[in-house]
C-alpha cells in the first residue's frame, strides 16, 4: 500500500464532510474519494473573505502535507517522517502566504505531526505526566483522570470516524479490533502501558496513602509465605496496580506465569512467562480464552500463577491450581467487599459449567484462598486498601473471614475523606506459617504479637 493510502485512512476529514454536529466546522474538500487536490485558485476561493478558523486552515494544510510526503517513506522512521513533515509544512505555509504567528505555526505543526504519526488529539494528553488515564466517550467527550479525579477536557475529534481511526491506531499493532459488534476493547499503547504511566511502587502507594508501610510489610510476608491472594475491588479501583506491587515481592528464583487479557503486569523477576488471551477473529474463530491459558500454564510447571483478572469460569481452574501445589498464586476480581469477592468466586465457578454443589464450591474457595486485599476508590477520588482479610475456613456452610487491617473513616474535611489505616489486633492463623518459613515480622507491628 502506498504511503498516501496508508495515511489517508488516518486522515481526519477524509470523505465527505457531511452535515456534522453542532459546532463542527464543515471541511473544505480535501482530495479524498477521487476529488483532485484543490488547485491554487480553488484554494483561494475556499479561503473566502472571512478568515478561516485555525482548525480549517490546519486541515487544509495537513492534507497538502500528506499529499506531498514521499510515498516510499518508512513510517517507522519517526525522525525522518518528522523532518519531512516539518519541511513540507514550511513550504506549504510559505506558498500560501499564510500569516500565522510563531506560536500558531508551532502549534499547527505539532498538531499535524500528531495526526500523521501519533494519536492525534490524544497526544497532548499522553505527554502530560499528571494525567493517569484517558477515556474517550465520543468525539466531543474526552475525560482524563488527574490526581484521582475525573475531568472533562476540551479535546475534540472531528467526528466518530476520526475517533475510530485513532483507536484503531492504538489497537491495530496488538491485533485487536473494535467495531459495532465488539464495541469494547482493552488495550495498551505500543510502549506496553495502557496509559503512559510507569507502574507505581510500594513507596508511591505509601506516599499516596493507599496503604501504610506496615501493611505492605505484612503483605510482603504473605507473598513470601506463598499465600494465595485475591485483590478485590471495583472498576479502576487500582486492583492491577496492587497486584503488580504484590507480584514484585515474589523471590527472583521462582518461575512465574502471568495470564492476562492485555499485558499490564510488569514483573522484574528472571523467570517470567507472559501469556495473553486473544479475542476471536472476524469469523468468530481463533479465540484463546483466559481459562484455556490457565489450564495450559500448568504444563509449564510454574511455581506461581498470576491471573490478571478472574471474570468467569477460569476462577475454577485458578482455585484448583491454588489447591494443588501452586500456592502463592494471585489474581484480582471485581467485588465491593471481601465477602462479596467470595460470592463472586462462587458465581464464577458456576460459570465454568461444572455440576458441583454449592458447599463443595465453598470448600474449594475456603481452602484455596488465604487472603483478600480489598481495594477501593473513595468518594474523594483517593484509592485505598480498605481491608486486608484472612480467609480462615468453613464453619458449617459459611466461609469464615477475619480482617487483619482495615481503613476506618472518621469524617470528611473539605471534601477529603479522613480516617486511618489500622491493624485490628487480631492475629491471623497463618502467622505460624511465617515462623516456619523463617519470615520474621517485628513483634507488635501489626497490633498483635506472636
Ligand atoms: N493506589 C493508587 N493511587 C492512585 N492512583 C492509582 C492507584 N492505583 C491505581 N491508580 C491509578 O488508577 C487507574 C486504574 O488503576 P488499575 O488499572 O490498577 O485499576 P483496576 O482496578 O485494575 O482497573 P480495571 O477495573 O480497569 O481493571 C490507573 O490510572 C492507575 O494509575
Ligand atoms: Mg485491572
Amino acid at each position: 500500500m502506498s504511503l498516501l493510502k496508508r495515511i489517508e485512512s488516518a486522515r481526519p476529514g477524509a470523505g465527505p464532510a457531511g452535515p456534522g454536529g453542532p459546532g463542527l466546522p464543515s471541511l473544505p474538500p480535501t482530495g479524498a474519494g477521487g476529488t483532485p487536490p484543490a488547485t491554487a485558485s480553488q484554494r483561494l476561493m475556499t479561503q473566502a473573505p472571512v478568515r478561516e478558523s485555525f482548525r480549517d486552515v490546519k486541515f487544509r494544510i495537513q492534507s497538502r502535507v500528506i499529499q506531498d510526503l514521499d510515498p516510499k517513506l518508512d513510517l517507522s522512521n519517526q525522525v525522518e517522517v518528522r523532518r519531512q513533515i516539518e519541511e513540507i509544512f514550511g513550504k506549504v505555509i510559505d506558498e500560501e502566504g499564510l500569516a500565522l504567528t510563531r506560536a500558531e505555526r508551532v502549534r499547527m505543526l505539532e498538531q499535524i505531526t500528531d495526526e500523521i504519526i501519533g494519536l492525534g488529539p490524544l497526544e497532548p494528553l499522553l505527554r502530560d505526566e499528571s494525567i493517569s488515564e484517558v477515556m474517550v466517550n465520543g468525539p466531543r467527550q474526552v475525560y482524563i483522570e488527574r490526581s484521582g479525579k475525573l475531568e472533562l477536557t476540551n479535546v475534540v475529534f472531528q467526528n466518530d470516524d476520526h475517533v475510530m481511526r485513532i483507536i484503531d491506531r492504538i489497537i491495530a499493532p496488538i491485533g485487536r479490533r473494535v467495531d459495532e459488534s465488539s464495541p469494547m476493547v482493552d488495550a495498551r499503547l505500543t510502549d506496553g502501558s495502557r496509559v503512559n504511566a510507569s507502574p507505581f511502587t510500594v513507596d508511591d502507594l505509601v506516599r499516596f496513602g493507599t496503604a501504610t508501610a506496615d501493611m505492605f510489610d505484612f503483605m510482603r510476608a504473605c507473598v513470601e509465605a506463598r499465600l494465595n491472594i485475591f485483590v478485590s475491588g471495583g472498576t479502576g479501583s487500582g486492583k492491577t496496580t496492587t497486584l503488580n506491587v504484590l507480584s514484585s515481592f515474589i523471590p527472583n528464583d521462582e518461575r512465574i506465569v502471568t495470564i492476562e487479557d492485555a499485558a499490564e503486569l510488569q514483573l522484574r523477576q528472571e523467570h517470567v512467562v507472559t501469556l495473553e488471551s486473544r479475542p476471536p477473529n472476524i469469523e468468530g474463530k481463533g479465540a484463546v480464552p483466559i481459562r484455556e491459558l490457565v489450564r495450559n500454564s500448568l504444563r509449564m510447571r510454574p511455581d506461581r500463577i498470576i491471573v490478571g483478572e478472574c471474570r468467569s469460569g477460569e476462577a475454577l481452574d485458578m482455585l484448583q491450581a491454588m489447591n494443588t501445589g501452586h500456592d502463592g498464586s494471585m489474581s484480582t476480581g471485581h467485588a465491593n467487599s471481601p465477602r462479596d469477592m467470595l460470592s463472586r468466586l462462587e458465581t464464577m465457578v458456576l460459570m465454568a459449567g461444572v455440576d458441583l454443589p454449592v458447599r463443595a464450591i465453598r470448600e474449594q474457595i475456603a481452602s484455596a484462598v488465604d487472603l483478600i486485599v480489598q481495594q477501593s476508590r473513595l468518594k474523594d477520588g483517593t484509592r485505598k486498601i480498605v481491608n486486608i482479610t484472612e480467609v480462615q475456613g468453613m464453619e458449617g456452610d459459611v466461609i469464615v473471614m477475619q480482617d487483619v487491617f482495615v481503613f476506618e473513616q472518621t469524617g470528611i474535611v473539605e471534601g477529603k475523606i479522613q480516617g486511618r489505616l489500622k491493624a485490628t489486633g487480631i492475629r491471623p492463623k497463618f502467622v505460624e506459617k511465617f515462623e516456619v518459613m523463617g519470615i520474621h515480622l517485628p513483634p507488635g507491628l501489626f497490633g498483635f504479637s506472636y
